[in-house]
């Protein structure tokens, strides 16, 4: 029997739930493990804020979005730590008698449990982002939720383009990598779609949304991920300023210069829509139910079997495990077949 503790990091993501369900059902039924929850990503276990997970405390959430846990982007490696993070997290894994962690996260979480396998803390990571960019796995829970929604999103918009003769500009979440875009793009029949990984010219968009409107169509509808940035300086991005504890600039607001910087050019009335943290909103589609539910019990499976320093993936159908160090290789970009797929339809 060993006593495992749970966190989630990061962005919240819609299947969080559903993983801590599956862990914990797993680990008390095959072997009577107990479980410790810690609250608030990292933070929790540097300041040693944790609940018990029981059958009870876990019940009735796996259809529930957000994390019981709550989350935070906090990083026990800061500079501003003075490198006592490590000493924090195993003051705290001793006196709770936590064997082993599970976190649950993004690029950012998973490399600390990356770090903290290196100082020999027995780990196993689960991915989370509804970006679906964290490699090691074709796809990670979360996604397909927030595909769904942005779909839902561009059929609604489509109305009020055709009713208006509009550009509609559908500002999307996806900070390294296009997935989301693209995929609700080719669901919500995109005219253009913007991805970090094709910097864009704003000459072109523009020129290819006249084309569109002299051959007879009245409206376009442009899905814009949050990290698109153009090729040329003719548009200042960068709209927040300041960077999270990883280092990471606040995104968002991209869409915002696209509308005026396209409406400016070719005269078209342009209205931007930010879908913002509504994509990471609510309840998990099925498809995200299941394979959080999958990489839980896998999650316990790994670790019971002592395959530390893994994250848990899906490949193709199948469960697999991998290196952490694989996974955080690099992100997960954009599959070029699938961008080009999109591209035919931008007519
Ligand atoms: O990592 C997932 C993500 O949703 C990114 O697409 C986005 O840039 C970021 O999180 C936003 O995070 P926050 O909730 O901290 O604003």
């Amino acid at each position: 029997m060993a006593r495992i503790g749970l966190l989630t990091g990061g962005g919240d993501c819609p299947g969080l739930n559903a993983v801590i369900r599956a862990a914990v059902r797993r680990g008390l039924a095959g072997g009577g493990h107990e479980f410790v929850g810690f609250r608030h990503g990292w933070a929790g276990v540097l300041e040693d804020d944790a609940i018990e997970l029981t059958l009870q405390s876990t019940a009735g959430i796996l259809p529930r979005g957000g994390t019981i846990l709550g989350t935070s982007r906090t990083n026990p490696f800061a500079k501003d730590r003075e490198g006592r993070g490590l000493e924090a997290i195993r003051r705290t894994l001793d006196a709770r008698q936590v064997d082993a962690l599970i976190p649950i996260g993004g690029e950012d979480t998973l490399g600390v449990a990356l770090a903290l396998h290196r100082a020999g803390v027995p780990i196993v990571g689960v991915p989370k982002t509804i970006d679906n960019d964290i490699g090691g796995t074709d796809v990670t829970f979360g996604f397909q939720t927030a595909v769904q929604i942005v779909t839902d999103a561009i059929d609604r918009l489509h109305t009020t383009a055709e009713s208006h003769n509009r550009v509609m500009v559908v500002e999307v979440m996806g900070r390294h990598a296009g997935w989301i875009a693209t995929h609700a793009g080719i669901a919500g029949g995109a005219d253009a779609i913007l991805v970090p990984e094709r910097p864009f010219g704003i000459d072109e968009v523009c020129a290819h949304l006249r084309r569109r409107h002299e051959r007879g169509r009245s409206f376009s509808i442009v899905v814009v991920a949050e990290g698109a940035s153009p090729t040329q300086d003719t548009l200042q991005t960068r709209t927040h300023t300041g960077t999270d504890a990883f280092g990471h600039a606040r995104l968002g607001g991209i869409g915002v210069l696209l509308e005026g910087e396209i409406e400016r050019r070719t005269g078209y009335e342009s209205r931007v829509t930010i879908l913002g943290h509504v994509q990471r909103g609510g309840t998990p589609v099925a498809f995200d139910r299941v394979l959080a539910t999958r990489f839980g019990v896998a999650a316990m499976d790994a670790l019971a079997g002592g395959r530390f320093g893994t994250m848990v993936g899906l490949r193709g159908t199948k469960i697999v495990e991998v290196t952490l160090q694989e996974a955080l290789r690099e992100p997960k970009l954009l599959d070029p077949e699938l961008y080009e797929t999109a591209e035919l339809f931008f007519g």
